[in-house]
């Protein structure tokens, strides 16, 4: 949960706002945004972590309104795709604070990034080299650039958000001498300027050993391009990652661990190598937006089915699902659910809470101990939404995307509203 929430009477508050009250004036399902839990962990990030840069990842959640607080709050912005280039362009992003990643870059966005001045392109692959010099010579212009290195460690995570073992299709192999071989190319292109090396393990990671051999890869990697090819890089990007609390069970670390964990592994294997330390950065995504944001639910239906042995469980079908959240489904994801709308005295009993899609695999919450009386009308919300649900919402049934209402100080206010019917059918242009 974010900071700001808070159950009186079995209805639960966030940024002082009663979830009732604010489904009453925006409908659900509704994200609900604390801003000023997003806020102070963006800052937190960025205090814990001082002397590095620190670059939210976008692609966890993006809009105008988080990259103006994001500005404001002293953070940089990675972004995956000229979407979110333009989101970032529109919000009136310092763009010397951005870095553009992505495997697959189009020319269009390789030239849109070299002309809006982004500070950094991250390159993926020998093919984009070619590209992006190409862009540069032709517009006449430079760009920052960092290499993207595979550092052959096996992130604890699940197989699709884990990106640095070497048969995954990110970055180049440090192992094979790849990476090695591209920083040469970068040096050899005389619109692009090399500054650094990047690595990024993977996502919803808890175990920090896997940054820990990545760093001492990934220094290696930069001490040789300083005694092989006699240049000095001046940054290095250890990419985001880190792991939040979906559950009880969860136990993340804070910023401060973090930092001072990676700080000294950072530290000492640059004595050991006796090079300089060069400056760092990071890209935490869900670790800043996940927690700051619940999916707020209204029940339509309740069912109760029996299972083996006679336990029982009843599926709780709320007015969104898959649509809204992916994550249950692809990744086996956990989350957890309360009733946020009344007080009740009902025994616990087994709940599922579902969507409303036309799917089996339409599931928000596997498994959850929900008061024995949810009904019909019955508010449930779900925390920690944040990251990667809003970003991954789909029009899967031809559902309207859920609005994102921010919260502060007992107040709302709309960071992205309901989609319409209308929305949708605007790019149905087959029939007049
Ligand atoms: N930097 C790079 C280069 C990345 O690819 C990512 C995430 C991040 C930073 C931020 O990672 P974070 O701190 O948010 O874990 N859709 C998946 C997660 C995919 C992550 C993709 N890259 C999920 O819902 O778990």
């Amino acid at each position: 949960w974010s900071r700001t929430a808070t159950k009186a009477d079995g209805v639960l508050s966030v940024g002082g706002v009663p979830l009732t009250e604010l489904v009453r004036e925006h409908g659900s399902p509704a994200y609900v945004l604390d801003e000023d839990d997003f806020r102070a962990r963006a800052r937190a990030f960025r205090d814990a972590f001082e002397g590095y840069e620190v670059f939210y990842a976008g692609k966890a959640f993006l809009c105008t309104t988080v990259a103006r607080w994001l500005a404001e709050d002293g953070l940089s912005l990675d972004v995956c795709s000229g979407g979110e280039l333009a989101v970032a362009e529109r919000a009136g992003f310092p763009m010397e604070r951005i870095g553009f990643h992505g495997n697959n870059k189009t020319l269009g966005e390789l030239e849109r990034a070299v002309e809006l001045g982004v500070g950094r392109v991250i390159v993926d692959s020998f093919d984009e080299i070619e590209r992006l010099a190409r862009v540069t010579t032709e517009l006449g212009r430079t760009t920052g650039v960092l290499v993207r290195v595979t550092a052959g460690v096996e992130a604890h995570t699940h197989e699709y958000i884990a990106t640095a073992h070497e048969d995954q299709k990110f970055g180049f192999s440090i192992a094979g001498g790849d990476a090695l071989d591209a920083v040469r190319r970068v040096l050899a292109a005389p619109g692009l300027r090399l500054l650094g090396l990047h690595s990024h393990i993977g996502s919803q990671i808890f175990d920090t050993s896997g940054f820990e051999v990545a760093a001492r890869r990934v220094l290696g990697l930069h001490a040789r391009v300083a005694t092989e090819l006699g240049v000095v890089m001046p940054e290095m990007d250890l990419g985001g990652g880190f792991g939040i609390a979906y559950t009880t069970q969860d136990d993340p670390s804070t910023p401060e661990t973090l930092a001072r964990g990676m700080s000294e592994i950072v530290e000492h294997e640059c004595r050991a190598l006796g090079i300089e330390r060069p400056r760092l950065s990071i890209e935490p995504g869900r670790a800043i937006v996940g927690p700051s944001m619940c999916t707020v639910y209204q029940v339509g239906t309740v069912k109760e089915v029996a299972l083996d042995g006679g336990a029982r469980r009843s599926y709780v079908s709320v007015d969104g699902g898959m649509s809204d959240n992916i994550r249950t489904a692809l990744y086996d994801a956990d989350y957890s659910a309360t009733l946020a709308s009344r007080a009740s005295g009902a025994p616990a009993a087994l709940a599922r809470v579902v969507g409303k899609h036309c799917e089996a695999g339409d599931i928000v919450v596997k498994d959850e101990f929900l008061p024995g009386d949810v009904r019909p009308g019955d508010l449930v919300a779900v925390p920690g939404t944040g990251a990667y649900c809003r970003s991954m919402a789909s029009n899967y049934n031809h559902a309207l995307r859920p609005p994102v209402i921010g919260v502060r100080d007992g107040k709302t206010f709309t960071v992205l509203r309901r989609e319409t019917e209308a929305d949708l059918l605007a790019t149905d242009v087959g029939v007049s």
